[in-house]
């Protein structure tokens, strides 16, 4: 059996707050629908920001430290984990260690771009500064609505980042590569502007959004590696089904402008969180665990069965949410969680059937599979 570095023990405790702290959220996500399970009612307030800079602040910190591999790096990681803890546990510092991890995240991403200096890397530096900019607005007291589009654009940008990388092995037209850059500038702009002119930075948010999620759908590798079989089909699909959530949640922003709370604010939030955020993860964790946590993720076709229960939970609760029908809200959030469940079960199962080492792929084969 390999022997792992402490290093990678560290890599798997942080996962494993970042988990416990996903279903504390995702339980509070629930009883903000109305369906009370457990402890969940009692961190409802608490279920976005724990989502976002406790979970995902965790991961991906995580992910761009392994990327540095630099001891110092993993303080971004720990303090959003701390950060989490501190959350649920109700101390009034923990929006601040979440503000402490943001900070070294800015500061790694500008370390990288001093290794690697290309537009894939400047944008990731983007998308850390527009998460450090959410996070410290909402430190200081801000309300989650006001900070939301600074996390959303932390999100797509950073996974825009990463398909920019992809698309040197696919020929795009430069005028597309340069394009894309510009709409990203803007949607960190447009985002980070909202405390000031929200009624103008919003819906320019909401355009640039459609924009990203239409240059996806166009010029992403994806469109061709959804033709190859096995993985590379489940991550292409994953992406494309994303973008296209991305694009109607765009439109929804511009339509509707800023939105407070209820459900046309349910729509716009998981329309990007959920239809976009959580496919990319579900597309890529096959590649990405196996690098973060030394776990192998063996391609199974089973993975479809959870992907496709995320998208219709998530088309039936934004269905509910545009036409006022509770029950059908209901039920699409509970499928999202669901879907999570599965996901796991999904790994398990893939594991158990194909043997925990996952075939080796030459580097070509691992970027077709993106
Ligand atoms: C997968 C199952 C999920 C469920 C059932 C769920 C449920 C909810 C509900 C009911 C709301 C209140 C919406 C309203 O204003 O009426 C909400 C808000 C929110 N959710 Fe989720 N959510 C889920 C996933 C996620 C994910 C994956 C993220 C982020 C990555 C996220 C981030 C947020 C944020 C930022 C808010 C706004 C919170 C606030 O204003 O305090 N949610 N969620």
């Amino acid at each position: 059996m390999e022997s792992l570095s402490a290093n990678v023990w560290v890599r798997r405790g942080l996962l494993l707050v970042a988990a416990a702290t996903a279903v504390t959220a995702l339980l509070g996500g629930l009883a903000r629908l109305g369906v009370a399970l457990g402890w969940g009612p009692s961190v409802a307030v608490q279920h976005g920001p724990l989502l976002v800079v406790g979970v995902f602040g965790t991961v991906i910190s995580l992910e761009r430290a392994v990327a540095l591999a630099r001891p110092w790096a993993f303080a971004a990681p720990g303090f959003s984990a701390l950060g989490a803890v501190a959350m649920m546990a109700g101390l009034p510092f923990a929006p601040w260690l979440s503000v402490a991890s943001c900070v070294v995240v800015v500061l790694v991403n500008a370390v990288i771009i001093r290794r690697q200096a290309a537009a894939f890397t400047w944008l990731m530096l983007l998308g850390s500064l527009t998460l450090l900019g959410g996070t410290v607005w909402w430190a200081r007291g801000a309300a989650v609505f006001e900070v939301v589009p600074m996390w959303m654009g932390f999100f797509v940008l950073t996974i825009v980042a990463e398909r920019l990388e992809l698309s040197r092995l696919a020929p795009t037209p430069r005028w597309a590569s340069l394009a894309l850059v510009g709409v990203s500038v803007f949607c960190a702009a447009s985002a980070l502007v909202q405390p000031w002119w929200p009624r103008v930075a919003t819906p320019g948010f909401g355009v640039s959004l459609v924009l990203l999620g239409v240059w996806q759908l166009s010029f992403d590798l994806a469109r061709r590696t959804v033709r190859l079989p096995g993985l590379p089909r489940f991550t292409a699909l994953g992406v494309l089904v994303g973008a296209a959530w991305l694009t109607f949640t765009g439109a929804l922003i511009v339509l509707e402008g800023r939105l407070p709370a209820g459900p046309l604010a349910d729509a716009a939030l998981h329309g990007v969180f959920v239809g976009y955020v959580l496919s990319m993860v579900f597309a890529h964790a096959p590649i990405i665990l196996p690098a973060v946590a030394r776990v192998a993720v063996p391609f199974h076709v089973v993975l479809f069965v959870p992907l496709t229960v995320l998208h219709v939970g998530l088309a039936l609760r934004i269905g509910g949410d545009l036409t006022s029908h509770l029950v059908l809200r209901q039920t699409g959030g509970v499928l999202n969680v669901v879907a999570l469940l599965l996901f796991g079960a999904a790994v398990v199962v893939a594991r158990l059937v194909t043997g925990p080492k996952a075939p080796r792929r030459s580097a070509g084969e691992r970027a077709a599979a993106r």
